[in-house]
């Protein structure tokens, strides 16, 4: 699909999001032929570089995962780089030069900075005009801490660009897998017969990594993995697993049946967060291999009651989906990085198989969204051989890098153009992160007024013992994909 020439500005383009993904990103897309000539990527942050020392460092960052040297020299010849303090006066009249110089370049600012700079930073661009018809605005979530901040981040940039020009970026909208489900939900007719709470006992989000805090102590030591995971990307997953089916895909038709289902959780708050939330923290252990040290050290030993792991009971309270719990469960230091939805089936009415046939089990449908994409699903076979009937679970299994030989494009690659074509289907609108907030603001609530301290857990493992508990005690365990 053809790009029209843009400009990408990335306020906070020496940060570790820039680094790691925004530009790697770019540069597939460049390499891939969709970067139009003349169009520019513009970092910009508070060091005091220029171009060169920019391309440097983006040089290093690239040829670090193995990108050809030749294609990264000339991407980079794409690339600049501004010195800008959004608190100070200084740079933004050269800043707006630069970008005045391309009138008629699709404009995009990336705010990857925290979201106390989005209402300084959106004041200069609308200072300077800089927020016109083609420009768009690209917030990094989390917005806000709660329903008050993001409200007034959201007010903030609503009156420089309308939301018509706002991007609420939520990464994992553009994983495959992810646009996938929609594709499996809504283009095959096997299955929304069955996608209701009269055949499906449970769903659950598994969103596990191996990473801990990295460099991140600043940002990530107030937020926690509620605000950082749940909020936005289990609850976006949550979303396309359990929307109504949208009349088309067109932006306002899919967000409009997401804004529902957020608007159906059932409430979590004091009255029931200790029976439907766990949280962690992990301390030292060993991942992948290595030693490493626990949450407690990383931040020199700093006290911080900050959760680096969630598991909890979601409910959704409408017709569709009435007492089917989704169980939801995302952390750092765990065991392997997996991130999985499982939509757990009923089981049969009534068995006609003898105990000696071994017990059914239940169909299970496994949308793998990373590492290894694909899709399973789970049958009850019989085990061949002339042994007489015995019953064995065995996946239809589709794996897609043996299916397409292809590597999975990164999200960002998705989405990042995605703005440049003016397409915000993916990107969640303000009434969504608002409801969203308003679901997770009672149970930060409940924590804080509960005074405890989040469970240990040790690095490597899969979390405190309290989240097994969490679905055994409703006779349910965490997928074992095996
Ligand atoms: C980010 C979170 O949004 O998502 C990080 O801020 C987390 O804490 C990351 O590590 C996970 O993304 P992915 O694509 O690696 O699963």
């Amino acid at each position: 699909q053809k790009v029209d020439t843009f400009d990408l500005v990335i306020f906070g383009g020496t940060g570790d999001l820039a680094l790691r993904k925004l530009l790697p990103a770019l540069f597939h897309r460049y390499v891939d032929g969709q970067i139009p000539a003349g169009s520019r990527i513009i970092g910009v942050a508070r060091e005091p570089l220029d171009d060169a020392g920019y391309r440097a460092q983006l040089s290093e960052s690239l040829a670090g995962n193995g990108a050809d040297p030749a294609k990264v020299d000339t991407f980079l010849q794409q690339v600049f780089y501004r010195p800008l303090d959004a608190r100070k006066d200084e740079g933004w009249d050269a800043f707006a030069a630069l970008i005045g110089e391309q009138p008629e370049h699709i404009r995009v600012f990336y705010l990857s900075t925290s979201p106390e700079l989005f209402e300084d930073i959106c004041r200069r661009l609308g200072q300077y005009g800089l927020n016109g018809g083609h420009s768009r605005v690209v917030l990094e979530k989390p917005i806000g801490r709660d329903l008050a901040s993001a409200n007034r981040i959201n007010d903030a940039v609503g009156k420089v660009f309308a939301e018509s020009q706002t991007y609420r970026i939520d990464h994992y909208l553009g994983k495959e897998t992810v646009q996938n489900l929609l594709a499996l939900r809504f283009g095959n007719a096997l299955f929304e017969p069955l996608w209701n709470a009269s055949h499906i006992d449970h769903v659950q989000i598994t969103v596990a990594e191996t990473l801990g805090l990295g460099r991140r102590a600043g940002y990530y030591d107030r937020a926690g993995a509620l605000r950082d995971m749940v909020q936005n990307h289990l609850l976006q997953l949550l979303c396309m697993v359990a929307m109504e089916p949208p009349a088309s895909l067109t932006p306002d038709a899919v967000r409009d049946e997401k804004l529902k289902v957020l608007r159906s959780l059932k409430r979590i708050d004091e009255s029931n967060a200790s029976q439907l939330t766990v949280r962690g923290q992990y301390r030292a252990g060993v991942a992948e291999g290595q030693s490493v040290p626990g949450y407690p050290d990383e931040l020199n030993g700093t006290k911080s009651d900050t959760e680096t792991f969630v598991a909890l009971k979601a409910e959704i309270e409408n017709w569709r989906w009435a007492g089917v719990p989704f169980y939801l469960r995302t952390g750092k230091r765990l065991p392997e990085r997996v991130s999985e939805i499982v939509v757990a089936f009923k089981p049969v009415p009534h068995s006609i198989f003898d105990a000696s046939a071994g017990p059914l089990a239940q169909n299970r449908l496994v949308l793998r969204l990373q590492p290894d994409e694909g899709v399973k699903l789970w049958l009850t076979i019989k085990d061949p051989g002339p042994g007489g009937l015995r019953l064995r679970h065995v996946p239809l299994d589709m794996s897609f890098a043996e299916a397409f030989g292809v590597a999975q494009p990164d999200a960002y690659e998705r989405l990042l153009l995605d703005v440049v074509r003016g397409n915000p289907t993916l990107f969640m609108r303000r009434d969504e992160v608002e409801a969203a907030w308003r679901w997770a603001d009672p149970i930060l609530a409940a924590w804080a007024a509960s005074g405890e301290a989040p469970r240990p857990y040790a690095s490597g493992s899969w979390g405190p013992s309290a989240s097994v508990a969490l679905i055994e005690r409703d006779g349910r365990t965490w997928h074992e994909d095996s």
